[in-house]
């Protein structure tokens, strides 16, 4: 072949490989979930946001090759979605190489379980991840100070600008997984995991009100009464007038049994509603009593279907974790009590079935 036809051979192939990625009619909770471009999704402890027409899913980018007890996050990274179900790249929206990045985020050994919500007073999106320290020198995560990093940006799709950290949950180090609340008035509430101090050791869920911009605590926290020490994966929604949460326990990155408790205020006092997990993994044989493998990051409340949710959980993978995984199930209402029944596949149509 001569130059010429090789050009033409690749000009009209081209199209065929920016097509190649199959387009997908259903979610498949445990397996590897590919954006539109064929690429592994690399968006994790992550959330999604409606805005206008379109689904926005941010989650921490992890770095191929590093485990999870190295600096192995590079920022975060979105995907847009119209359906739910494709999602196309839309690049790192927070990147800790970015030029002019403060020293705070572009040296954080943790950037993780970014929480994005939209502020109509400010026409601001907020983002909210975990920000800890840069790694010891020895080489070790620092896990003294754990901040909550908070950055904006006018578009869903960024860049979102740092804007600082706080110390929240009221204890001098800090706190560690959290959700971020937006209730029916639009005020923002920041729940966490209070770390433990000086004066205290045990690990309460704890709930404090941002300022109206969303970009700070704005009063004291207080314990969510009811809830279980040590709840972890904190994440909540509203349902028929009362507070929900999920969550997990206690055991790093390994999975645990879900919990799930129910409020009248969102501040509590909390139920406990138990283990709301059904069935089992096939990929990985794990049941609810290992949350099918997975770990609580969000609870999406599907615009335009009142009463239905997507339970959404990551597999994680510390020793790989560009590998960790994602597991979005129905979350289901019988006589308001929640379930979570593995499903294999399945697609919004499931919230048609009753
Ligand atoms: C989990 C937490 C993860 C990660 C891990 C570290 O409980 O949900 O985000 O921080 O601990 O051990």
């Amino acid at each position: 072949m001569n130059h010429t036809l090789i050009l033409l051979a690749a000009l009209l192939l081209a199209p065929l490989a920016e097509t190649a990625a199959a387009v997908s009619s259903s979610i498949h909770p445990g397996q590897s979930w590919l954006d539109t471009d064929g690429v592994l999704i690399n968006a994790h402890g992550f959330c999604t946001l409606r805005h206008g027409d379109k689904y926005y899913w941010y989650g921490s980018h992890k770095i191929a090759g590093k485990t999870e007890s190295e600096n192995n996050e590079a920022g975060v990274r979105c995907y847009v979605s119209r359906d739910l179900l494709n999602w196309e790249n839309a690049g790192m929206v927070l990147s800790k190489t970015a030029q002019g990045m403060s020293p705070e985020v572009a040296d954080a050994g943790i950037l993780d379980r970014p929480k994005v919500i939209y502020i109509p007073a400010t026409g601001r999106f907020v983002m909210y991840f975990k920000l800890y320290g840069p790694m010891t020198p020895e080489g070790k995560l620092n896990t003294k100070e754990a901040y909550v990093g908070v950055a904006t940006a006018t578009q869903p799709t960024g860049p979102f600008a740092y804007q600082g950290k706080f110390l929240g949950g009221g204890s001098e180090t800090g706190s560690g997984d959290f959700a971020i609340f937006q209730d029916a008035d639009g005020v923002a509430y920041h729940i966490a995991v209070r770390k433990p101090d000086k004066g205290r050791k045990d690990k309460p869920l704890v709930c404090g009100r941002l300022s109206d911009d969303g970009l700070k605590p704005a009063g004291e926290y207080v314990a969510m009464e009811g809830v279980e020490n040590a709840t972890e994966a904190p994440a909540l929604f509203r349902h028929a007038g009362k507070y929900y949460l999920l969550g997990s326990g206690s055991s790093g990155w390994a999975p645990n049994a879900a919990r799930m408790f129910v409020a009248d205020h969102l501040t509590g006092p909390y139920q406990s509603l138990g283990n709301p997990c059904r069935g089992m993994n096939p990929h990985n044989q794990l049941g609810p009593e290992k949350t099918f493998g997975g770990q609580s990051t969000f609870v999406f409340p599907v615009p335009g279907r009142r009463g239905t949710f997507i339970a959404m959980f990551d597999i994680n993978n510390p020793e790989d974790p560009v590998h960790s995984g994602y597991i979005w199930l129905p979350l289901e209402f019988s006589t308001n009590q929640p379930a979570i029944r593995w499903r294999s596949e399945w697609n919004l149509s499931v919230f048609e079935e009753k």
